[in-house]
């Protein structure tokens, strides 16, 4: 059995391997917590986009898109309280001389107890057997609930020290649990400081005529600078959205985890703008929507949970995290947040513009209220790929490994193979690319022995193989090997388009929310 640390070297080896996910500048050793994405990498990114794209623009008319730059008006981030206020705790260890961020550092902590708290679930459920009932379990087993209680009471005082600001008792907390260095074991630590996570640049030729600007650390603010134009220009009326998908960038001090927290980053984000005072509803609201959207990828519905924050950023009132199930434990995915009249009434203040909404049937004018959905592309990419690398038992005592990504979002939807390198096969097979290409993205590979080739495309996450061989010539039969059952059938070459189809469109996956 792998644990997960191998699970995840894995994860990122094979990105690698076959195209996925390279590091950043390698020939020069790389940028630690930048990466860039290779062949395939970039399409699984694009069809994960394209995914949510269709999911929150496409199928709700009351949200549209829009793509702002990244270059913002300093002003924007005054305003948006980034400049004061978007800050982690970050701690040294005096004796590594490595840095951390304190609140990590305790998270990770209550991880471990956590991890506790599956183990002892994962000996009932064995000794208990069909009669085993988790929830009962987990709250009547004495030594689950004492664990349970420990979690909570340590949270939740990180949680009011950091938002009161109190930085010394985050540092006695660090030093009550005893959290050592992970690399060396050593507890001798700095105090813990605001370290502020945006990426300053300059704007302008000349060092006396230019602008100090921000990379900006949110998509957000695009959107809310831009409100008034898109309500006006586009006729909307409340309740309507604005998404944006883009890059952000943010300092982060401690950058580990592949393509989990990066510095360069993707987000997509949707602000949805609502009538003052109906902010719980819609809260409910986008939380199952977007669990929804989530669930139809079919990566597991066990894989998600919803967790609460309990110290809430400086625009929102309430906030909470869709978690998903990475190879290194439950981790924030998504965001959903309310964020009041914060960020509107802040660009009102600074700019001196109106951003207020006329409401006909009030009739009166407002700030409306924001409900934010918010994800990570890059983290999304993480969950769907390191979900889907699954390494197989097969009945002839070999295994295999099969890359399941859901259909719907793999690079290549099929592969076309000529049985072997000559009798006109390749020709039929490039025909058939060459049909399919005007649907699909689709591979072409006639290198090595056929079985050879099917592993390779397992490997690669693609769903279907289609095979030209001998009989193909006689009757414009082909097979279509499916990768998750490896079963094969025969079937017309005319045939194979709605076969795909069936299983690769985004209308089926979407129709599953
Ligand atoms: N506009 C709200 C906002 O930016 P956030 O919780 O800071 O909220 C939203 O970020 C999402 O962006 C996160 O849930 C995560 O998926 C992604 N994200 C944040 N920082 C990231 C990083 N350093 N690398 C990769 N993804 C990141």
């Amino acid at each position: 059995m792998v644990n997960n640390d191998d699970q995840f070297k894995k994860v990122i080896s094979h990105a690698k391997e076959y195209g996925y996910v390279f590091p950043s500048s390698e020939i020069y050793d790389g940028l630690s917590a930048v990466y860039d994405y290779a062949q395939n990498g970039v399409e699984l990114k694009k069809n994960i986009r394209d995914y949510w794209w269709k999911a929150m623009v496409q199928m709700h008319d009351n949200i549209v898109g829009i793509d702002a730059a990244i270059f913002m008006h300093p002003t924007t981030w005054k305003a948006s309280g980034h400049v004061d206020a978007f800050n982690d705790p970050l701690i040294d260890n005096k004796d590594s001389k490595k840095r951390y961020r304190a609140d990590v550092l305790v998270e990770d902590y209550c991880a471990k107890i956590e991890a506790k708290i599956d183990k002892e679930v994962e000996k009932a459920a064995k000794r208990f057997g069909d009669a085993f009932n988790k929830q009962e379990f987990i709250t009547t087993n004495q030594r689950v609930v004492d664990y349970q209680a420990k979690i909570e009471s340590i949270l939740s005082r990180l949680g009011k020290s950091l938002e009161n600001e109190d930085l010394a008792d985050v540092k006695a907390l660090i030093e009550e649990l005893e959290i050592a260095d992970p690399l060396t074991g050593s507890r001798n630590w700095t105090e813990v400081k605001q370290f502020n996570l945006m990426f300053g640049t300059k704007i302008g030729a000349s060092a006396e005529h230019s602008t100090d600007l921000y990379l900006r650390p949110e998509t957000a603010q695009g959107i809310f600078v831009n409100f008034l134009n898109v309500q006006k220009t586009g006729r909307m009326k409340i309740p309507f959205g604005i998404a944006q998908t883009g890059k952000a960038f943010r300092n982060e001090i401690v950058a580990r985890q592949f393509i989990f927290r990066m510095r360069e980053f993707e987000q997509m984000e949707m602000q949805f703008f609502i009538k003052p005072g109906t902010q719980q509803e819609w809260y409910d609201y986008w939380k199952e929507t977007r669990l929804k959207w989530h669930q139809s990828l079919g990566l597991g519905d066990e894989n998600y949970r919803f967790h609460n924050h309990e110290k809430l950023a400086h625009y929102a009132d309430a906030a909470c995290d869709i978690e998903f199930k990475f190879p290194f434990g439950f981790k924030e995915l998504e965001g959903i947040h309310s964020r009041t009249d914060f960020d509107l009434s802040q660009h009102e203040k600074y700019s001196g513009k109106k951003l207020q909404y006329f409401d006909p049937e009030e009739n009166k004018s407002y700030v409306p209220y924001v409900l934010e959905t918010s994800i990570g592309l890059d983290r999304m990419f993480l969950a769907v790929f390191s979900n889907s690398l699954v390494e197989e038992e097969l009945d002839n005592n070999t295994t295999r490994t099969v890359l399941k990504l859901p259909a719907v979002l793999a690079p290549f939807k099929a592969a076309v193979l000529p049985l072997v390198k000559k009798d006109g096969l390749p020709e039929i097979a490039k025909d058939i690319v060459n049909q399919l290409k005007w649907d699909f993205n689709v591979d072409y590979d006639e290198k090595d022995a056929v079985g050879r080739r099917y592993r390779r495309q397992d490997a690669n996450g693609t769903p279907f193989c289609i095979t030209v061989d001998h009989e193909t010539l006689e009757d414009q039969t082909v097979t279509i090997r499916h990768r998750d059952t490896m079963e094969q059938k025969r079937v017309k070459i005319d045939e194979l388009r709605d076969l795909i189809k069936q299983e690769v469109d985004m209308k089926h996956w979407l129709m599953k929310m």
